[in-house]
């Protein structure tokens, strides 16, 4: 069947999709602060789950999402005979999907809610469902049925909820999952129906369960349920099923009354409503809350959702909620299709803050919490969001740095909170140490608190040490996760220490081509084979650019703080060679040695001592480390083959061979190595139009939507990674993965190749909002399979990259040690007729509007910035290579809580 698109249909990111049934892995998030976190499909499918361990319903895969009956269905009996779903999920109507005159479908859905409208037009009804979980500190989902008769006839309907309860860990589907059904304990209330299990399930050490899983509900006159089906055998009958349902079927009258316990059954949220007269164009609604509690409070729950007009009031209330988050950037460009996908690019950081890696239907792994990398990239966009609370999360995040430069890997959902790996294996990313310096450096610069940096912190510490190459076989896990000193008191250090921890040290572990070892994996987590001979020659290169920054921080320092030194720990002056006695910097094997006295030094504790050190000492050193790596790079990572193609190397493999270049089996190159070649600046200019050309002619593919993680390398490469036993053209093996092509036109954006850049975002863009391509929901996927599907939808550091690259890179609202500067990277076809175009974001805590008004369409090499005025006035600003900086006062001296105008000339 031909597919139309989604369609927006409001200002704040709502859409329509017809038919949104004739596509499959089509699903929609469904959260709040609470810890609610549902999915949903438009057959009303999904995951409702509060953590890993309290799964509302079963835990799903996206397979599952078609291969599994559970659902939040909801069945009408009409007339005593005719048996439909007001959710589609019965037997029958499965058998109208490729016929398009029986049931139509529509979606409607914006920030956050999901509403479905189904009509039947044999049997003349109409449903339309509402789902939504209410920002309050419940952690519930609500769910409006609406029936509407379309008929010229009154119709009698009996209507049954039918949901059925998982109440227990994930885990528990592969893990006892019928042992755990004895567990429980099913009552049925007034309001519906409540499972308690007795335990909660772990072979490590069973718990007494304490919480309340329910299903409940209300019709639009209050009235309650009149009987209920909890237990599930029950409900399906012999040889019933999820989607022909002999309680429904054969209108079986033996339901229960409230007050009644059911124990060591499946159970389900079937809830029985009175029957009821629908005349010609009446309806009838119900409300359900599926909810979550540790206490005993399913009348709360009731009393304040399950009525019409609370019900409302929670829809408007959540809908103001997001709405506000996703305005607090705004764009206004030529194309306002584009505008209205950005609000839900804008949306996603938040949900992956929500959900972590896990909780939606692809995102079948991990436990919650977030991973190192991904929780200092999403602040990124939560930055220029709302800086306020990201400033606390950074502060206790550092917590997480090791002494040896690596750190904990999961960060739980408390401030401070660091979980081990969550598969128990001693292993680093090597790219792990560069995030914290760049997000870092964003909230620096955007609110000009150097100060930030030597506020003092402790340092993580469990069995792993060396960069998990020893184990503490003296650790013992009721310790405390923090470094001690030779008093066993806790040590502390400055902010600033800890990113020059993690940058010293890493320094030094170099493989035998003199490049960082790859370790346990980096950026790409599919590289994980390499750990003994691997190298990451693209993260040796952040790394370097980034000791160059820190440097320049330092600089900063001395200027704006008067700073002549820095505190740090007594063992890192062995870091600092160049103090003293500068090694070998081409020596691979004196790099080592001195790392492997850095870690005796402070294995297992350290001294406590600190050590001042001279700042110009100390941006000489790190000058020296990073210009070494930089000019190593350019002399033995370029790459130029046989057909005259240019770009740079990115890894060894683990027999220390080069992995890019030509080859017997296929040309090899990767997107990585150039994103970090080009961002770093190892590239020369006119090496980045050759890269650029190389990409083009390699990795570009327009029925991704844009630019291959790699090329082919017909070879499953045991020496590299699990990345290459992926077939080609999904995930880390060669897809259009968002995350690595978005930081690709953001380093673009930063060498100034704009028109490059935006090709980028625009071929995205343009696959995305292609549904029939991509198949998704308006956002950015984590990235595009070989036939161009979506896939990993809303979890993916990609939406970050591309707010930030929005946001700093094209619009070029940036900071710069707080002061505003302004550095616009735009080209001709953002702007609209009246040669406008415009953002609306934060800064310095003030509502900002920017309008850039290019008269004569100049091109972003050929346009300056000519006059600047806000409110109306004219201002002073300094130019700086090619942006304008202005003094953060004249910002934050704007009065009012009002939007302010500022207006650009561009010519
Ligand atoms: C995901 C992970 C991220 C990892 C990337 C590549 O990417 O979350 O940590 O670096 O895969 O393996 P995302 O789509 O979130 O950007």
């Amino acid at each position: 069947m031909q597919q139309k698109g989604w369609e927006f249909v409001g200002d704040n990111g709502e859409f329509v999709l017809e038919n949104p049934t004739m596509n499959n892995y089509l699903y929609f998030p469904l959260v709040n602060e609470a810890g609610m976190m549902s999915s949903i499909t438009p057959s009303l499918h999904g995951n409702i789950n509060t953590g890993q361990n309290s799964f509302v319903t079963e835990p799903l895969s996206a397979i599952d999402l078609h291969n599994n009956k559970s659902s939040r269905n909801f069945w009408l009996l009409i007339d005593n005979h005719k048996v439909w779903s007001a959710t589609g999920c019965s037997s029958k109507q499965e058998t109208y999907k490729f016929n398009e005159n029986k049931e139509s479908v529509r979606l409607e859905a914006g920030m956050l809610y999901h509403k479905i409208i189904r009509e039947n037009k044999n049997l003349k009804i109409k449903s339309e469902i509402t789902n939504f979980v209410p920002i309050t500190e419940d952690k519930v989902e609500l769910m409006k049925i609406n029936i509407i008769n379309t008929g010229n006839k009154t119709k009698t309907i009996n209507a049954t909820s039918a949901i059925p309860l998982f109440g227990r860990s994930a885990d528990n589907i592969r893990d006892h999952r019928h042992v755990t059904s004895l567990l429980n304990v099913i009552k049925t209330v007034e309001d519906g129906i409540k499972l308690t299990p007795t335990l909660s399930f772990d072979e490590r050490g069973h718990k007494k369960n304490d919480l309340r899983y329910m299903v409940l509900g209300r019709d639009d006159l209050n009235q309650p349920p009149i009987g209920f089906f909890p237990v599930f055998e029950d409900f399906i009958g012999e040889g019933g099923s999820l989607t022909w349902p002999e309680a429904i079927v054969t209108d079986n009258k033996y339901f229960c009354k409230a007050k009644e316990v059911f124990e060591g059954r499946e159970a389900i949220g079937a809830l029985k409503f009175k029957e009821f007269e629908l005349k010609p164009n009446e309806n009838k609604s119900f409300i359900l809350a599926i909810a979550v509690s540790k206490k005993d409070n399913s009348e709360d729950f009731v009393n304040k959702y399950c009525n019409l007009e609370s019900f409302q009031k929670h829809l408007d209330t959540n809908q103001k909620y997001w709405n506000n988050i996703i305005n607090k950037a705004k764009l206004k460009s030529n194309d306002s299709e584009f505008d209205q996908w950005m609000k839900w690019i804008t949306i996603q950081p938040t949900l992956r803050r929500l959900y972590g890696n896990s909780f939606l239907p692809h995102h079948d792994y991990g436990r919650g919490g977030r991973g190192w990398r991904d929780l200092w990239q999403d602040s990124l966009a939560l930055l220029l969001l709302d800086p306020k609370p990201v400033k606390d999360m950074l502060f206790n995040s550092f917590a997480g740095v090791r002494i040896d430069g690596s750190n904990a890997t999961i960060i739980g959902s408390k401030p401070g909170e660091f979980k081990a790996d969550r598969n128990g294996i001693n292993r680093v990313w090597m790219d792990h140490g560069v995030w914290p310096f760049l997000t870092t450096k964003l909230y620096i610069d955007r609110s000009g608190d150097l100060e930030f940096l030597f506020k003092k912190q402790s340092y993580f510490r469990d069995n792993q040490l060396n960069r998990s190459k020893k184990l503490d076989e003296k650790w013992n896990s009721d310790n405390e996760n923090v470094l001690k000193d030779n008093d066993n008191k806790i040590y502390y250090g400055s902010l600033l220490e800890h990113i020059l921890v993690q940058h010293l040290s890493i320094f030094f572990n170099v493989g035998e081509h003199n490049n960082l070892k790859l370790e346990g994996g980096d950026w790409n987590d599919g590289l994980d084979m390499a750990e003994d001979k691997g190298e990451s020659v693209a993260f040796t290169s952040l790394y370097a650019s980034n000791m160059l920054d820190i440097a320049d921080l330092l600089k900063d320092l001395q200027d704006k703080l008067n700073v002549n030194s820095i505190e740090l720990a007594k063992e890192m002056n062995i870091l600092l060679d160049t103090f003293n006695k500068k090694i070998d910097y081409s020596s691979p094997k004196e790099k080592q040695k001195l790392l492997k006295r850095y870690f005796t030094s402070c294995e297992t504790k350290v001294s406590g001592e600190k050590i001042q050190v001279d700042i110009k000492d100390l941006i000489l050193d790190l000058e020296r480390k990073g210009k070494s790596i930089i000019d190593h790079i350019r002399k033995n990572e370029l790459i130029k083959n046989k057909k005259g193609y240019e770009w740079f190397n990115a890894y060894y493999d683990n027999d220390g061979n080069k992995l890019e270049g030509d080859h017997p089996l296929g040309v090899r190159m990767t997107l990585t190595g150039q994103v970090f070649s080009i961002m770093s600046k190892v590239a020369s200019r006119k090496q980045v139009k050759n890269i650029t050309a190389s990409v083009d002619n390699y990795l570009k593919d327009d029925k991704v939507g844009g630019y291959r993680l790699n090329t082919n390398f017909n070879e499953v490469k045991l020496n590299m990674g699990r990345a290459y036993g992926f077939a080609y053209g999904e995930k880390e093996n060669g897809a259009m993965f968002s995350h690595m092509a978005i930081m690709y036109s953001n380093a673009l954006y930063k060498r100034n190749f704009a028109q490059n850049g935006f090709e980028v975002i625009n071929s995205i863009y343009n696959h995305c909002k292609n549904f029939e391509k991509s198949r998704i929901y308006p956002g950015i996927p984590e990235y595009i399979d070989s036939k161009g599907r979506g896939l990993y939808h809303y979890l993916t550091g990609s939406a970050s990259w591309l707010l930030l690259t929005m946001i700093e890179e094209v619009y070029g609202i940036k900071g710069d040690l707080g002061n505003f500067k302004l550095q616009p990277k735009l080209v001709k076809s953002q702007f609209n007729k009246n040669c406008n175009t415009s953002i609306e974001t934060l800064f310095a805590d003030k509502k900002l509007k920017i309008i850039y008004h290019n008269p004569n369409l100049k091109s972003f090499s050929h346009y300056k910035i000519k006059e600047i005025k806000i409110n109306n006035e004219k201002i002073d600003f300094k130019e700086k290579n090619n942006s304008a900086l202005i003094n953060r006062n004249i910002i934050t001296e704007l009065k009012s809580k009002e939007k302010h105008i500022i207006e650009v000339l561009l010519n």
